[in-house]
Formats: C-alpha cells, sequence, structure tokens
C-alpha cells in the first residue's frame, strides 16, 4: 500500500500555515483578499494533488495491463482480471509466509498431512489443480476478497473458511477445521497470497468451470463406454485410482471409498460435467462435447461412492438444483 506523498502534506500545511498567516497578521482588507486567495488556491493544489495521489494509489493497486484481458465481447464494462500462480520466491520470509507454505504443502498433500480430517484419499489439488491456481479448475485466487458471500446450499452467509469446510466435509468425505486452526489460517493464507496481485472482490477469469448446457439429459449407458475408452486407464475400470505403496495415489480415485461423497459438487452430474469436459481427459481439456461429458458424467457420479449424511438440510430453501443428490 502507497501512503500520500509528502508533497501533498507540505501543500496542506503550507494552505494552514496561510491560513493562520491570514488571521494573525490583521491586515487591511486589500491584503486580507489576497490571503485568502493564497488560502484558496493552496487548497485547491492540495485538493488536486491529494486526488492525484489517490488515483495513483488506485492505479497501483490495479493490475497492470497485460494481466487484465477482455471477457468476451458481451462483458465490456468489466474485463477480468486473469490469473496465474505468483512466483514463490514472493513469499515473505516472516511467520505469514510460513503460514503461506504451510497452506500450499496441505493443499497438495491434504490426505497425508490432514488424516484426522480427510476420509478418502484424495488431496485439495486433486480437484483444485495447479496448486490451486488453475483456470477453470475453480481456482483459489481472488477468493478471501470475494467471500463471505451467501449460498443457496447453506441458505446463508458462508465465510472463506466455511466454504473450505464444505469441500472438507463433503469433497474430501472428512471433518471441518476449527475455524480459527493454525491449518484453517494457512489455507486462507495460501488463497490470499495467490489473491495478492488481483483486486479486491473481482470475480477473476476463469473463477469456477467451463459452461456446459444442463438441459441436456445424461445417457449414462453411453458414458459407460466412453468412461472406458477415455477415463479408466488412469482412474481405475470402476474409477477406483492407482496407489504408490503409502497410500498417495498416483491417479486419484472418482468412485468409490477413495473418492468424493455424494454430497459433493463433484457428484453432481452438471457440475462434475462442467470440470471434465474443461479438463479432462487430463492434458486434453475442452475435448469432450458437452453431451459427451454429460454422458460420462452422468455415469461416473453415479458409481458407488460415500454416503454424506444430513444432506436434506441442504438447499433449505427449495431452491435445490436438479441435480442435486438426495
Ligand atoms: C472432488 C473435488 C474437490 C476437492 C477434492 C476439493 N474441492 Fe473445493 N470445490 C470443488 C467444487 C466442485 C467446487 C465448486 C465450484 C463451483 O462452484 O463452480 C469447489 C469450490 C471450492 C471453493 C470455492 C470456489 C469459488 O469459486 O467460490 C473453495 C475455496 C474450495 N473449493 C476449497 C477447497 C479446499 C481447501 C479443498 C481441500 C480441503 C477442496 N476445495 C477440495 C471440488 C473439490
Ligand atoms: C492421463 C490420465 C488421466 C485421464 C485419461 C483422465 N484423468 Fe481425470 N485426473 C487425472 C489427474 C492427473 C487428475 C488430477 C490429480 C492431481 O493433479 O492431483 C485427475 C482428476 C480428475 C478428477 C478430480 C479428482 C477426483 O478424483 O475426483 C475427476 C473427477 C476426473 N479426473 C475425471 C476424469 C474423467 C471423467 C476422465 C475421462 C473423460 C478422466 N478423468 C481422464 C488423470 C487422468
Amino acid at each position: 500500500m502507497k501512503t500520500f506523498s509528502p508533497a501533498t502534506s507540505s501543500v496542506l500545511m503550507a494552505a494552514i500555515f496561510a491560513i493562520s498567516a491570514a488571521s494573525i497578521t490583521g491586515c487591511s482588507n486589500e491584503h486580507d483578499i489576497k490571503a485568502v486567495d493564497r488560502v484558496e488556491e493552496a487548497a485547491a493544489i492540495a485538493r488536486v494533488q491529494g486526488l492525484e495521489a489517490r488515483a495513483d494509489q488506485l492505479k497501483n493497486d490495479m493490475p497492470t495491463a497485460t494481466e487484465v484481458t477482455a471477457a468476451g465481447a458481451d462483458s465490456v464494462a468489466g474485463a477480468k482480471p486473469t490469473i496465474q500462480m505468483p512466483d514463490e520466491s514472493t513469499i515473505p520470509d516472516d511467520e505469514y509466509g510460513a503460514a503461506v507454505r504451510r497452506g500450499l504443502q496441505i493443499a497438495t498433500h491434504t490426505y497425508k498431512e490432514l488424516p484426522d480430517n480427510v476420509g478418502n484419499q484424495l488431496n485439495c489439488t486433486s480437484c483444485h489443480l495447479a496448486n490451486g491456481a488453475e483456470a477453470f479448475a475453480a481456482p483459489w485466487n481472488g477468493m478471501p476478497g470475494i467471500y463471505p458471500i451467501y449460498r443457496t446450499r447453506a441458505g446463508r452467509i458462508n465465510t472463506i473458511q466455511e466454504r473450505i469446510n464444505g469441500c472438507f466435509e463433503r469433497s474430501m468425505n472428512g471433518k471441518a477445521l476449527d475455524l480459527g486452526s493454525d491449518d484453517m489460517n494457512a489455507m486462507v493464507s495460501y488463497m490470499a497470497w495467490l489473491s495478492k496481485d488481483l483486486p479486491y472482490g473481482v470475480s477473476p477469469e476463469g473463477r469456477g468451470f467451463v459452461k456446459v448446457d444442463k438441459t441436456l439429459e445424461p445417457d449414462t449407458t453411453n458414458g459407460e463406454k466412453l468412461f472406458a475408452e477415455k477415463c479408466s486407464v488412469c482412474h481405475g475400470e470402476k474409477g477406483e485410482g492407482q496407489y504408490n505403496d503409502d497410500g498417495t495415489y498416483v491417479f486419484p480415485a472418482v468412485a468409490g471409498d477413495k473418492s468424493f461423497n455424494d454430497g459433493a459438487g463433484m457428484a453432481r452430474t452438471y457440475t462434475a460435467a462442467a470440470f471434465i469436459k474443461g479438463k479432462m481427459p487430463f492434458g486434453q481439456g475442452n475435448s469432450l462435447s458437452d453431451q459427451e461429458a454429460v454422458d460420462i458424467a452422468g455415469y461416473f457420479t453415479h458409481l458407488p461412492r460415500p454416503v454424506k449424511a444430513n444432506k436434506d438440510k441442504d438447499w433449505p430453501n427449495g431452491d435445490a438444483p436438479k441435480d442435486v443428490r438426495r
């Protein structure tokens, strides 16, 4: 954060000095008028310079032109900022930096680092690809400035910590972290560091997933066939994943007891379709048609998987989307 320049405050000081000088000297009317003029002039300069400093400050806080791309012809008003993972050398060498590093470690090794809170064998970055900083893989860049927001699933305002816990209880089939715990603070710190070059409170380009046509109905028989052709080589015939000796995965489970539960966003046909359309098969994003993505998603999301308790309490206002699991 830049502060106002000393030049501005010295102009202000001059203006204050001129006011006091005018009242002390008790000159004739003619001189008084001149003194007042100078005061007004000084005040005007101060105002202009104050505005300039404020404009400079705003400019410095905005991403540079190269970081901003037009979000498309239909949103002329707001060019959305684009995202990337900042260089790791910019993580400061202090307590905050230590928390950022811990957050990154948790995000990429969640199953190993937090066994009490993870009930499957996934990491946050199984879905939030590339350290949670990949466009259209639900990136975390900018999130600490976007939350708290109202969420229809909860029917109330959620803080970023509560949103993170939503993924612990569903995507990780596990338990919420204590809201004020060091590990929760570390995750939020990591997300804050990812957001350091972004304007506050603006959704960046690539938030969430690519769009998919939600009016399409899944053909799960075709989905099963396509899964065998395009997915099982990595994720296994039944979506069970592939593992190293220490239990960490080579390729993550997309079904079965090592996968996300049926209350997770990824268990919803159209959410999963949007993720895989943009990102799967791994390295070949955007190669599936909307119908293929919906067919495959309708198939693998409904394979056996852990069951989330109390799903009936979700969407308390009766506005649940059609692909929500009950
Ligand atoms: C099985 C896949 C999966 C895993 C694993 C997962 N998430 Fe998520 N996450 C999602 C989906 C799906 C969404 C919703 C994206 C959307 O709304 O478009 C989401 C959304 C989020 C959001 C909100 C993003 C936004 O744009 O508002 C945050 C923050 C988040 N997850 C954090 C985490 C953290 C932290 C972990 C690890 C503890 C984690 N997630 C693990 C699938 C996953
Ligand atoms: C070349 C191997 C490969 C292929 C083929 C592939 N994936 Fe993936 N998939 C991955 C990798 C790698 C990840 C992310 C793991 C990470 O970065 O930690 C992933 C993540 C996922 C996830 C989120 C994590 C999870 O386990 O729930 C889903 C869902 C998924 N893939 C579905 C699919 C579907 C459906 C297909 C077929 C259209 C497919 N994948 C094809 C390698 C593959």
